[in-house]
This record gives C-alpha cells, structure tokens and sequence, in this order.
C-alpha cells in the first residue's frame, strides 16, 4: 500500500447549478503523482466538476458530497478561501484569457514563484528561464520579455503549464487544454505535461477531455462520464482493449477515426519562438 497521501478525493459529489443537478454522485481517488483523465462528451459535465474541485462554481453553483485535496475537506470552499495546501493549479482551453495580455510572460512567471516559492527576485528569473525551457520553448530569455499575445497558442499554453507548475500545488486540473490546438501542438502539450508530472515530486493531474486520443497520451487510468454520472473507470488500457459500455466503444471508434486521418508520421517538437 502507498505511503503518501490522496492528492485528490471525491465522495458522491453532486454539482447543482441553481435547482438543476448537472453531476451526480462522482466518487473517484487520485493518488500523488498519479495522471487521471476525465472523460467525455461535451456537455457532460466535466468542466462543472473541474469548478467544483477547483472551487471555482458560478455563484449559483453548489455541490453535495464530499472533496477533499491533500486530506482537507474543500466542497462549496471557494479557491481563494481553501488552504494552500488544497489549492489546485489549473491549465484551462482558453490561453488567452487565463494570461494577463499587458504584462510580460516573465512578469506573469516570477509573480508565483516568489509568491508561492519564496525566491528573490534573481532567483525567480533563472528559476522562470529554467521553467520554460523545461516546456521546450527555445529562447527563454527573450520569451520572457514578451507578452502574450506575441506568442502562437501552443507556446501560449505552455506558458501556461509552466504558471501552474510553479503554485507548486498537490493537485493540477487541466480542462481541455489541448482542445484549441492544432494536432501538431496538442502533441507538444501532451509531451510537456507527461515531461513535467507523473512523479511524487510533481502534482498529481486531472486531465479533462472529450478526446480519448490525448487521454491516451498522458494518462494511465480513465473516468468517463456521461450526461454527470460515471458510466465506467479503470485503467485506461483495459478500457481500451475491453470497454464495457456503448459510449466508450463510440469514444474508441472515434479516437481510432481520428488517429487514421489525423496524426502525421514524424511530430517535429522545437520550434522557433
Ligand atoms: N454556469 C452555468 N450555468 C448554468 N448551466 C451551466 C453552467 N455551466 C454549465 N452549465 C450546464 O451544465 C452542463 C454541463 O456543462 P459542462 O460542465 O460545461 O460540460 P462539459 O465541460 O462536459 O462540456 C451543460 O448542460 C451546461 O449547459
Ligand atoms: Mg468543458
């Protein structure tokens, strides 16, 4: 049995959004340093549930049952108000609007890291060019200066992964951060995010997507949700080679489609900036 702690722990969670019920009794466990996806349809529910987790609800929003991040119980605790040590870092589809566009990335990148890290301001500034080059964007110096809209989407988003990883929390969400990238720089993405998690040191990942092709890239164990309940789970080979359930098989049959038409031969990885 493992020694360290559930990074994230979800007990007949319900997520309400005025008197509508949009999930229902989730219960699912991520271990420290584990990669989970959560899969599905849109309108699933999944990006409620990530707001649940996060503590990001509309205000219209509640949740029954229980969740619990690094053991404290955080359901209907807004993310400002949570612990640190139950904070969650998120990566979310819209680059854009997740970055401040008038400040500089190097700005936006040292903020956490003296915040959340403690480093001066010296230390911030190598530990930020260290962080960038770890997401395999070429010169961090210069990438640095830069604001946000001066850079494509895909870097954009890595940027972004690397904000998150610097909260240093237990727990990263991800929803749908591939989803507005094209096939070539969704790979990028997935490889920075398998590069930089999946170690007790790194924080455990809930990685939200319709796309069963990207969860297969990053992640070992699946949860797949359907109109808010959990319709099966387990590890993602196995659902893969024997899905139990028609809207799986259909994930499957449209995963294989894409891989078909989609997916080029040699996946060139660095780019200029
Ligand atoms: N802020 C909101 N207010 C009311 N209904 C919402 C809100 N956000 C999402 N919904 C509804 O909840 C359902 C699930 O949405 P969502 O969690 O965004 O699904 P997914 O991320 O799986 O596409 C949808 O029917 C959506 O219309
Ligand atoms: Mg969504």
């Amino acid at each position: 049995m493992s020694l360290l702690p559930t990074a994230l722990s979800v007990e007949n969670l319900s997520v309400f959004v005025g008197s509508r019920q949009i999930v229902t009794d989730l219960s699912f466990e991520i271990a420290a340093g584990e990669r989970v996806c959560l899969l599905g349809a849109s309108g699933s529910g999944k990006s409620l549930t990530a707001s649940a987790i996060l503590g990001l609800l509309p205000a219209n929003g509640h949740v029954e049952g229980s969740i619990k991040v690094q053991g404290y119980e955080v359901a209907n605790v807004a993310a400002a108000l949570r612990p640190k040590q139950a904070q969650a870092a998120m990566v979310f589809q819209d680059s854009h609007s997740a970055l401040n566009p008038l400040v500089s990335i190097g700005a936006q990148l040292r903020e956490p890291l003296r915040r959340r890290q403690g480093l001066s301001n010296e230390a911030a500034e190598r530990k930020a060019v260290e962080s960038l080059d770890a997401m395999g964007l070429p010169d961090p110096m210069n990438l640095l200066k830069r604001c946000p809209a001066e850079i494509s989407g895909g870097q954009r988003q890595r940027v972004c992964i690397a904000l998150a990883l610097a909260c240093k929390t237990s727990l990263l969400v991800a929803d749908e951060p591939t989803t507005a990238l094209d096939v070539i720089t969704q790979a990028q993405v997935l490889r920075v995010l398998k590069q930089n998690t999946g170690t007790k040191d790194a924080p455990a990942t809930l990685f939200i997507t319709h796309d069963l092709g990207a969860a297969v890239q990053l992640c070992d164990r699946a949860i797949i949700l359907e109109r808010g309940t959990i319709i099966e789970s387990g590890p993602l080979a196995s659902i893969l080679t024997s899905p139990r359930h028609p809207f799986t098989r259909s994930l499957i049959a449209t995963a294989q489609a894409g891989v078909i038409e989609t997916v080029p031969q040699t996946i060139p990885y660095q780019e200029a900036v």
